[in-house]
């Protein structure tokens, strides 16, 4: 992407971003997921980053979101507050621990780890006990008064008393004198439980009305509206995360067991005394995140002691001693690069998306299915379009929705084949049905031999690749032809029966190495009707690149040597078909290297060969292919058209039978010297 192609993108960015953020902050109406949402913020993000000169001051990457109603009275914080960075990845969390260590290198830091949970910040105020004002985020400075709709949540105390004891006793003296005398301000999350928020959709939909989106926009919305009978319908609920007054506490974990002993609820916490102990919350809570009853999109992970917390201070909105380790989106958003047919074992022509790598739940994605010609014109996406991508427990994820705003007029609409485009056999669709089939019963078979021919060893040598793991490849829609082997990921084998994390790197590792490959094994496994191993060598070493013989007429192949009329159309007419061309220009750029081949005086040219006994400086393979580059013919039987018989260690029958016809037999010196 060049710049001005960056700078228009940017601006769709943000103009859509702030649109559906006044969609989700605003209304309470998100109409895309929080995921999707965050992965276009990303976008922008790293667009900004590459391209900074294009910041501006009112980029929402600049802001952080919210903003006040007019409709509640405006509350001015006291302190400000403040949001969290994320980090999604482990690699991520371990650079901002190394970042804020280098900040503070003397200090052994110790952390403290609790759930993230996806509700609506609150503050609260308490004065002389008493609970007086209750306000939302808003901008982070100022918020709205939603004190009346708070109190109608029973898990937020209306008055503050001491429940539970306190470790420290100076603390326990501290909090009894404020609550006596001065204000207390708490901050923490209202939400909505699963089973409630069920409940409340179960009940509009009786009522034929609108479906709320999720938990957290049903609990926001429920405390930002004017009338608190709705709020008290709502069954809300409130966990406490943050002690803002100064009641001697030193250190996060302090202000967690002083809100306990006040009466109110925190969530699952654990300290971690160090970072390794914080992963380890982080892996357990992801395990077990789906039986908690409310939802919660990661772990805050905050320096315990609050001298060194605020000795790290905050940049822009977000302290650095504090991050939101998040749980792998299971939707995020990346482009349709190309639209590709599949076919299936029962000849099924299913459309797969091949999309712009993107991780999805700590998986690299590379394509989705697209089900069927019906589930195009639904979804209408276009190749080129920004998607949004989901993950449902499938292998392959689902596309779920085009973000069509971010259209730029370049998409191009995809036309369903006219014919299969693996056997270009007849194709129909029965009536009633979705899908296209293939009716040639050879098709299927024919491109699984293709394959397995792509793979041999005479061709691209990739171990591990069985007609089994092949067949199931394709059944999956992993891939259409060998050229999608070069784009395998492991996220895409692993999911699989018959792969685990060690087969599925083994196998991606041996797809790798294959990717250096000599011309002639290149030419070998287009699987060209009529060119077998010898006709490949000799090919390779007339032409000695591949885009000489790309280029070459049936005339020139006819001249050469070893190569008849019959193999000559055949090379011809493979590279004057358009998807063959295609096809190899897949292959290269996935990163495939085609070795050019040394021109070699082809000396041997009708000079037979047959090899027996065990030759000491070459393997019996690499003496054949010698051979055969220099133009001579290798035989497995000795007869009177045979030139040479070659002996190594312990030959066998062959070597007589040379001594009865009067063959000449030279050994293994003589032979090395003829091929030099
Ligand atoms: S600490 C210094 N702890 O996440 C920042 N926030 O992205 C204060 N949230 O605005 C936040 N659970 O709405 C903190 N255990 C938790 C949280 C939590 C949910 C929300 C909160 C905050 C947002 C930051």
């Amino acid at each position: 992407m060049n710049k001005q192609e960056a700078q228009k993108r940017i601006e769709q960015l943000r103009r859509i971003i702030n649109q559906h953020n006044y969609s989700y902050h605003v209304l309470d109406k998100p109409d895309i997921s929080d995921a999707a949402f965050d992965s276009l913020k990303h976008e922008l993000y790293k667009l900004e980053q590459e391209y900074p000169d294009l910041i501006t001051s009112d980029s929402p990457t600049q802001r952080v979101s919210g903003k006040a109603l007019d409709k509640f009275e405006k509350v001015k914080h006291k302190k400000r507050m403040l949001s969290l960075e994320d980090v999604f990845y482990l690699e991520e969390f371990e650079v901002w621990q190394e970042r804020i260590q280098k900040l503070v290198p003397n200090q052994k830091l110790d952390y403290f780890a609790e759930l993230k949970i996806d509700g609506f910040a609150i503050s609260l105020i308490y004065k002389k006990g008493i609970f007086i004002q209750g306000s939302t985020r808003g901008d982070g400075q100022i918020g709205e008064d939603v004190t009346q709709n708070l109190k109608t949540i029973s898990s937020i105390p209306l008055n503050l008393e001491i429940y539970d004891k306190f470790s420290s006793g100076d603390i326990e003296k501290k909090v009894k004198e404020i609550i006596e005398k001065g204000k207390i301000e708490i901050r923490g999350e209202v939400y909505m439980a699963k089973d409630a928020f069920e409940e409340v959709n179960k009940e509009r939909e009786k009522q034929g009305l609108s479906l709320y989106a999720n938990p957290r926009n049903t609990a926001a919305g429920s405390i930002r509206q004017l009338d608190s009978k709705v709020a008290a319908s709502r069954k809300l609920n409130f966990l406490a995360y943050d002690i803002i007054t100064d009641l001697g506490q030193e250190t996060h974990q302090q202000e967690h067991e002083i809100a306990r002993a006040l009466g109110f609820s925190t969530g699952m916490e654990s300290y971690c005394k160090n970072i390794n102990e914080a992963i380890s919350f982080w892996e357990k809570v992801g395990k077990t995140r789906d039986k908690l009853p409310y939802q919660i999109d990661g772990v805050v992970i905050s320096v315990n002691n609050n001298t060194v917390f605020n000795k790290l201070g905050v940049v822009g909105k977000t302290p650095r001693g504090a991050i939101a380790f998040k749980f792998p989106a299971k939707e995020t958003t990346t482009v349709v690069e190309d639209i590709v047919i599949q076919i299936g074992r029962t000849g099924a022509l299913t459309p797969v998306a091949h999309l712009k790598p993107v991780r999805l739940e700590g998986i690299l994605i590379t394509r989705a299915t697209l089900h069927n010609e019906d589930e195009i014109k639904r979804l209408d996406v276009k190749i080129g379009d920004t998607v949004i991508i989901q993950r449902a427990g499938d292998v392959i994820p689902d596309i779920v929705k085009v973000i069509k705003k971010l259209r730029t007029g370049k998409e191009k609409r995809f036309q369903m084949p006219e014919q299969c485009p693996i056997c270009n056999g007849k194709i129909v669709r029965p009536k009633g049905e979705v899908v296209y089939r293939c009716v040639n019963k050879n098709c299927n078979s024919i491109q699984k031999q293709q394959i397995t021919h792509f793979v041999s060893k005479k061709g691209f040598e990739i171990n591990g690749l069985g007609p089994k793991i092949i067949e199931q490849l394709i059944n999956e829609g992993l891939i259409v032809d060998s050229s999608c082997l070069f784009s395998l990921t492991r996220g895409d084998l692993i999911p699989l029966d018959r792969f685990d994390k060690k087969s599925a790197d083994n196998l991606i590792k041996a797809v790798e190495k294959s990717k250096n490959i000599s011309l002639s094994k290149f030419i070998f496994a287009l699987g060209i009707r009529h060119v077998g191993e010898e006709t490949a060598i000799a090919l390779a070493h007339y032409f000695g690149s591949f885009d000489k013989l790309k280029k070459t007429s049936t005339e020139e192949l006819s001249s050469i040597e070893d190569v008849g009329e019959i193999v000559a159309k055949s090379v011809n007419q493979w590279f004057n078909n358009i998807k063959n061309n295609q096809f190899i220009d897949r292959i290269i750029k996935s990163g495939v290297i085609i070795q050019k081949q040394k021109l070699v005086k082809r000396k041997l040219i009708n000079i037979t060969f047959v090899l027996t006994g065990e030759l000491d400086k070459l393997t019996r393979e690499e003496a054949k292919t010698r051979i055969r580059e220099l133009g001579g013919n290798v035989s497995s039987s000795v007869s009177t058209k045979t030139d040479f018989v070659v002996i190594g260690k312990e030959p066998g029958s062959k070597y007589d039978k040379a001594k009865k016809i009067g063959v000449k037999i030279i050994n293994e010196k003589e032979f090395l010297k003829i091929i030099k």
